[in-house]
């Protein structure tokens, strides 16, 4: 339990060039993870290669593909930080692994405010109630206004904004943060490519007020109105998701760092009890069991292993015990555990609630499957979310056509895509559905090179997705404009755009057509 309340697991999210990869990097350094000195550009590259090699593409492109998990200290806290992929790679494994996190982290752009795939993956975080502290990045140079930007939070996200820093210095001119709680002030110092921790200097009011004299009435002001205003942190409403404590800051200087790494001891959520299928909590104290989040075939191109991400729920995991994985009840051993710090692997030997662990080659674990000694576990069902890019796969030798059905079976049972089917295509030609366009690159690389079935994609005219069931199904393929696909048990209506989407709903409102987490963000 002692070791439980000391964890803090949590994603970082954002839209991509907002600064996701620089903070990690900063993280990092003031977990001491990196060394004293962090050679920032080198550092950067390091983690843009550093995932892993199992794929050329990744390579030559120099992102990341695969998540992995970041492990280190702060203060006597231990972060598990959960990298989501970090680019344009947007994928459902992005999602999925805010399935795994106590919290998350919103990192914004001043001068951009709250961009398209930020609000998507704040869609999933509200979805599942996961708190979120936001950070306002690159106040270092010139953006938007601050109280401007809290007004977006409010309007765009319907959350309610309580600053823990406020900035003295416009977006350009970033001189320090007053503690809101405390009202001290913290100027800080530029160092060379913020290859270092930023230098801080606390001062009192008189102080403050004569070193900035341009900036710190209007901060002051600001702060004191935001107080007024009962603009303050709200433990509660944060953890359910209605508030988020804002940080203002920048990544590159350093500058506001340290406030958002004490706001992540401070703030979020160690693990707790957590919610069954059947209803029930489980407690930390429990008998060891884990929540498979992520499954990734082919990491190391010689071993062909499969690694399945879990973490841990309850219990304290022990390498070389005997688990079970709750799907198949297949009992499997633990002697190749892992933990992961980007490439490096180490083995794990023990771990505790809210750590993640890489078990390599263990049944067939897929994502949403529970693993368990002991006591029996499941969890309730990973949200389902919107597919928005569609394409026909055919093989390309029909020769291979084997190879295909297993292999487009396997990556639809990882999760790495959408499989659906029609009469149009059965399983020649099955339709593949996937939240971010990489994902298909990613799967016809593994059809072609782990499966032997090189495979040919085209284009459909398909934009958005909403499940249906089977008697709407009926009504809806006798439509224009739509097409009802199935995925295993389920049925999805594919429309060719929103707008004929809405107009079907407006005309026929008694068709079954839900809609799944995170489509079309919330605009
Ligand atoms: P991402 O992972 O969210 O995609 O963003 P990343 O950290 O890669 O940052 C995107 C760009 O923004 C990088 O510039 C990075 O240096 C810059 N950046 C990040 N944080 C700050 C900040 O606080 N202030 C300023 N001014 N810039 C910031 P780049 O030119 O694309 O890359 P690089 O040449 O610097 O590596």
């Amino acid at each position: 339990m002692v070791e439980a309340k000391r964890r803090r697991t949590f994603a970082i999210i954002s839209h991509p060039d907002a600064g996701k990869t620089t903070l990690t990097e900063k993280f990092l350094l003031y977990g001491g993870a990196l060394g004293a000195e962090a050679g920032s550009v080198k550092a950067r590259e390091g983690r843009r290669s550093a995932t892993s090699d199992w794929m050329e593409m990744e390579q030559q492109r120099g992102i990341s593909i695969t998540s992995t998990v970041l492990q280190f200290e702060y203060r006597d806290c231990v972060f598990n930080l959960l990298d989501t992929p970090g680019h344009r790679d947007f994928s459902e494994d992005t999602y999925r692994v805010l399935a795994a996190a106590d919290a998350a982290i919103m990192v914004l752009d001043a001068a951009k405010g709250i961009e398209p795939q930020t609000l998507k993956l704040f869609e999933v975080c509200r979805e599942r109630e996961i708190p979120f502290l936001t950070f306002i990045n690159k106040w270092d140079r010139p953006g938007k206004g601050a109280l401007e930007l809290l007004d977006e939070l409010e309007e765009t996200l319907i959350v309610e904004p309580t600053p823990v820093t406020w900035p003295v210095g416009i977006a350009g001119e970033f001189k320090g943060v007053i503690d809101q709680a405390t009202g001290e002030y913290t100027a800080f110092e530029r160092t060379s490519h913020g290859s270092t921790m930023a230098p801080e200097t606390k001062m009192d009011a008189a102080t403050a007020a004569q070193a900035e004299p341009e900036y710190w009435q209007t901060a002051q002001d600001e702060s004191e109105l935001l107080k007024e205003l009962g603009r303050t942190v709200e433990p509660e409403t944060f953890r359910s998701g209605a508030s988020t404590p804002v940080f203002f800051g920048s990544a590159l200087t350093n500058f506001g760092v340290r406030h958002l790494l004490d706001g992540v001891v401070d703030l979020v959520p160690p693990p707790g009890p957590a919610d069954m299928r059947d209803g029930t909590t489980r407690p930390l104290d429990a008998p060891f069991c884990g929540l498979v989040f992520k499954v990734q075939a082919g990491m190391d191109k010689a071993h062909r292993d499969r690694i399945a991400f879990v973490r841990v729920v309850s219990g304290v995991f022990e390498r070389g015990v005997t688990a079970i994985a709750e799907r198949t009840q297949k009992q499997f051993s633990t002697k190749y555990a892992q933990t992961m710090f980007g490439q490096d692997r180490t083995t794990a030997d023990t771990a505790f609630p809210g750590d993640v662990l890489g078990l390599v080659n263990a049944g067939d674990l897929r994502v949403g499957d529970a693993v368990y000694v002991d006591k029996p576990a499941s969890f309730p069902p990973l949200p389902e979310f919107a597919p928005e890019h569609f394409r026909r796969a055919r093989v390309k030798d029909t020769g291979k056509f084997k190879q295909f059905r297993k292999g487009v079976q396997q990556l639809d049972e990882e999760g790495a895509i959408q499989v659906l089917r029609d009469d149009v295509g059965g399983d020649a030609a099955p339709v593949l559905a996937a939240v971010g366009p990489m994902q298909f690159e990613v799967a016809t690389h593994r059809l072609e090179n782990e499966f032997g079935a090189p495979v040919e994609l085209t284009n459909t005219s398909f934009t958005i997705a909403r499940k249906t069931d089977a008697e709407s199904a009926e009504r809806l393929n006798a439509m224009q404009g739509v097409s009802v696909m199935q995925r295993n048990e389920s049925y999805l209506a594919l429309f060719e755009s929103k707008f004929w989407m809405e107009r079907v709903i407006a005309d026929h409102p008694d068709l079954t057509l839900e809609r799944m987490v995170a489509e079309g963000g919330l605009g």
